[in-house]
């Protein structure tokens, strides 16, 4: 069959690396891609906004099955006109996506659902917010209701951040998505990602993964979309994730089903592990990046079956394997990110990492331009390691890393520390 993937950064190229070895596959197609999807798809400049020509392309090219990587398009609705045309799409509709587009939402149905989270309330209007505040304790956290790539969370150490986070927000900081803010209480612990492929009815738990957000070594300086992650997350044990999903996933799908919008997709659960057991911190409706990248380097079953048994509402009878081994992504950025990357510096040396043993490179914001690879985005690269230890994979990726040489990105240099600090203690 022939398969649409959309996106464009390293999630997806590692989605297009395990879709392309399905013996299901005929033709993959990317739009838009990058440099690294051009070796393993055909890259085709569609604009993912309209619709129209995303059908049009369907029809044309007798697409099966539509694979929707990032939220804005499934928040936009895309999967639900993909349906409306007849064409099989893996990504929920508009009224599902809703547990990514809005944290209130989300929120929301955890009351109603008995699904453990930090306790918040929701506001529009200042003065009820600040009224709010001023009977919670610090620290707390503040953030926009809706899609705001990342950067909508304020964790406010004292009550004048806390004062200001919720009037920038609702003065509009963070443009529409603010105009609606969550206040919720902070929680202690360690943080997971989990994921679970979900056909509407029933889950399938998918391999743990952690990631690490702050830009600098050390767990320092500005938040990020994730500077590197490895799986499995040692604490997601086989007890922890049968709590996650008896407590959290699987109340989230019936709650749905019942709403009559039932949830079909990957849902990703970002978790705190606190001392009572596991929070959800929030959804996503989508893959993480760059959690997909090691995932997939773990993943033995054939990935496009799985997405069709998702789909097609069969998940039940579905089952899914994985390595033993653990894999290690480590995300190489341009210089400037998160704040603004520098564009256009030229990668040289990807051939010697690549050759590296048990090492993938997706690529996350590259063009090629003739035999030359060029930055072009915040996120550029993500070089990916397997072994049968964390650090044998963490090994597998700082050696190819060492091969490459770009002067205009920089790396984490201990990604997977909680790992390994627990593994050799
Ligand atoms: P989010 O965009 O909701 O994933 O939030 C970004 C990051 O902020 C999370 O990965 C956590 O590290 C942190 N965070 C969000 N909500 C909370 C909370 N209630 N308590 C503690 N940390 C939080
Ligand atoms: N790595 C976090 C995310 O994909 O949102």
């Amino acid at each position: 069959m022939n398969v649409l993937l959309l996106g464009s950064g390293g999630r997806e190229h590692a989605l297009a690396w395990a879709l392309s070895a399905s013996p299901l596959l005929t033709r993959l197609f990317c739009a838009p891609g990058n440099a690294g999807i051009a070796e393993v798809a055909q890259c085709i400049p569609l604009d993912l906004a309209d619709h129209d020509s995303i059908i049009q392309f369907c029809r044309d090219e007798r697409i099966a099955l539509v694979v929707i990587g990032p939220e804005a398009p499934l928040v936009a609705g895309l999967s639900d006109a993909l349906e409306d045309s007849g064409i099989r799409a893996f990504g929920p509709t508009k009224n599902a996506a809703k547990l990514e587009g809005s944290k209130g939402f989300t929120k929301d149905l955890c009351r109603t659902a008995n699904i453990p989270t930090a306790a918040y309330g929701r506001f529009m209007d200042l003065a009820a917010a600040k009224t709010y505040l001023a009977s919670q304790s610090v620290p707390i956290v503040v953030k926009a209701d809706g899609l705001a790539a990342g950067k909508g969370v304020i964790i406010a150490e004292t009550r004048a951040d806390a004062d200001a986070a919720v009037e920038a927000c609702l003065s509009g900081a963070f443009g529409s998505a603010g105009a609606e803010i969550v206040i919720e209480e902070f929680l202690v612990g360690e943080e997971a990602s989990f994921f679970a492929l979900c056909d509407g009815v029933t889950a399938l738990a998918l391999a743990s993964a952690q990631d690490h957000k702050r830009v600098g070594d050390g767990d320092t300086g500005p938040n990020t979309g994730g500077m590197g992650a490895y799986s499995p997350a040692p604490i997601m044990t086989a007890e922890m994730t049968e709590r996650v999903m008896t407590e959290i996933i699987l109340p989230t799908v019936k709650e749905m089903a019942a709403r009559g919008t039932p949830f079909k997709g990957v849902l990703f659960a970002g978790l705190m592990i606190t001392a009572t057991g596991p929070k959800l911190i929030e959804y996503n409706v989508r893959f993480g990046d760059p959690e997909t990248q090691v995932l997939m380097m773990r993943l033995k079953s054939d990935l496009l079956a799985a997405l069709l048994a998702t789909t097609d509402g069969v998940l039940a009878n579905f089952d899914i394997r994985w390595r033993e081994d653990a894999a290690l992504t480590v995300v190489m950025a341009a210089n400037g990110y998160p704040g603004t990357p520098e564009k256009g510096t030229e990668i040289k040396g990807l051939d010697l990492a690549k050759a590296v043993p048990n090492v993938e490179i997706f690529h996350a914001g590259t063009r090629r331009e003739g035999d030359r690879i060029i930055s072009d985005g915040g996120r550029v690269l993500n070089v990916t390691g397997r072994g049968r230890t964390v650090r044998e994979a963490r090994d597998a990726a700082y050696t190819a890393i060492a091969k490459i040489d770009w002067p205009g990105g920089f790396y984490r240099k201990d990604i997977g520390w909680r790992a390994l600090e627990r593994a050799e203690s």
